[in-house]
């Protein structure tokens, strides 16, 4: 799960999808990360803690950290928030295997429209909501896609 700052967007889906693959009992790995530094190290943003908490999802154990190609050899999916993520993410791919990877998040809710998971960081808490709503869906979505759960 990749954003720019991984304090808002990319938190939540990772905690999230850790919290719905542990409920299913499903065997996966899952991290996010930023295409910025800006946020190294750093607890997720806490109006973002509060929503997922508000929800029942606990994000405030993850750690912010910076997208690297590395990635690339670590995960299958590699999933982004909006489309200056995905040329971030692009620009680290070394062979057309690793640029198959990159897709838009949301396009396993809305399939080949690359919408974009709106960045909340200089929004409300309103819509830190509706990001938790739009991400619950998609996550959900995903994982009827990839575990081709009914
Ligand atoms: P995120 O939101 O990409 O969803 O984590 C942002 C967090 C921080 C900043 C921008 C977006 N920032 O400019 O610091």
């Amino acid at each position: 799960m990749v954003c720019l700052g991984n304090i808002c967007r990319s938190p939540l889906a990772d905690g999230l999808l850790l919290r719905k693959i542990k409920e299913r009992n499903l065997n996966a790995q899952v991290d996010s990360a930023g295409t910025a530094n800006y946020h190294i190290g750093k607890a997720p943003d806490s109006r973002m803690i509060k929503t997922a908490a508000k929800f029942g999802t606990p994000i405030e154990f993850l750690r912010a950290r910076q997208f690297t190609a590395q990635d690339f050899q670590n995960f299958d999916h590699i999933l982004v928030m909006d489309q200056s993520n995905y040329s971030n993410v692009i620009a680290l791919a070394q062979t057309e295997a690793d640029q198959k990877k990159v897709n838009f998040f949301l396009d396993y809710l809305y399939p080949n429209q690359k919408s974009e998971v709106p960045d909340p960081y200089y929004g409300t808490l309103k819509d830190f909501e509706a990001v938790y709503q739009l991400v619950d869906e998609a996550t959900d979505a995903l994982i009827q896609k990839l575990f081709h759960e009914q």
